[in-house]
């Protein structure tokens, strides 16, 4: 290891300055333990500081250290060096997103469909409820168990980076917005079906979705958002099917006898 080098062929592209994107070479001294990010940053502090990438947590949680290594989308932060082939690494921005500078793409459309995807419980009945809190709603482990992978989901965009349908309709809502509405769909304590089937259920919605499974392929945090498009997909036949079952009324709220709320002083 003393001595070892890695070369980092990085990406480079300023779309305000360059008329096309360009590789750039930088050979960084290995560490043992040492992630791509790691190297990308030893660059960005002492061969080039105009290099752009963008992290925060270091530890595989934030979501925000997402690009392509090596070909396949990955957050840097958790990538060792060691896990990849010997030789030089090739470090790319994500695919599918516009490029702000070299690794930086723009999230603004993805946090967007996230956001229509209306992630947080509706409640018709008692909306106040979400704010002022007179007691729980209670849910059985089972129902937890049928939508829980996705509340794991830490939005890096590696599954829409990856997934060939984004990458030929610009209005499709991808793999992590998808799997999102699924995960409100499928909750007990939820009572927004009708305005989420409306956004799903629509032409460049759920059913462009042709199964490709790359999306949960690449997720770091082991969430399989192709099989959440499939569940969403029979949720919206079953609540569309004449046959189809009652709409659901959200669980009830449950009064703390004790006056205090849990995680509350
Ligand atoms: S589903 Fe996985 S890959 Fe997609 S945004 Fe969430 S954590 Fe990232
Ligand atoms: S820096 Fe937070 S996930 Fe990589």
């Amino acid at each position: 290891m003393a001595g070892e080098e890695v070369v980092l062929k990085i990406r480079r592209f300023d779309p305000s300055l360059d008329e096309r994107p360009r590789v750039e070479a930088f050979a960084v001294p290995l560490k043992e333990g040492m992630t791509v990010l790691d190297a990308l940053i030893y660059v960005k502090s002492r061969l080039d500081h105009g290099l752009a990438v963008r992290f925060s947590c270091r530890m595989a949680s934030c979501g925000s250290c997402g690009m392509k290594i090596d070909g396949r989308a990955r957050l840097a932060c958790e990538t060792q060096i060691s896990s990849l082939p010997r030789g030089a690494v090739a470090v790319e921005p994500m695919d599918n997103f516009p490029i702000v500078r070299d690794l930086v793409v723009d999230l603004e459309r993805f946090f967007a469909r996230h956001a229509a995807a209306m992630p947080g419980l509706v409640r018709e009945r008692d909306p106040e409820e979400q704010e002022s809190p007179t007691g729980e709603y209670l849910m059985a482990p089972g129902e937890l168990e049928s939508f829980v992978q996705f509340t794991y989901c830490i939005k890096c965009g590696l599954c829409s980076s990856s997934c060939p349908t984004a990458s030929t309709d610009a209005l499709f809502p991808g793999p992590q917005a998808l799997s999102q509405a699924y995960r409100f769909l499928a909750d007990p304590r939820d009572e927004g079906e009708e305005r989420r089937l409306e956004r799903v259920d629509a032409e460049h919605g759920v059913w462009r979705c042709h199964f490709a499974g790359t999306c949960s392929a690449v997720c770091p945090k082991g969430v399989d958002p192709a099989l959440g498009i499939q569940l969403l997909k029979r949720h919206v036949m079953s609540a569309r099917s004449p046959f189809g079952r009652k709409k659901r009324r959200g669980a009830p709220v449950f009064p703390n006898p004790n006056g205090d709320l849990l995680g509350q002083p």
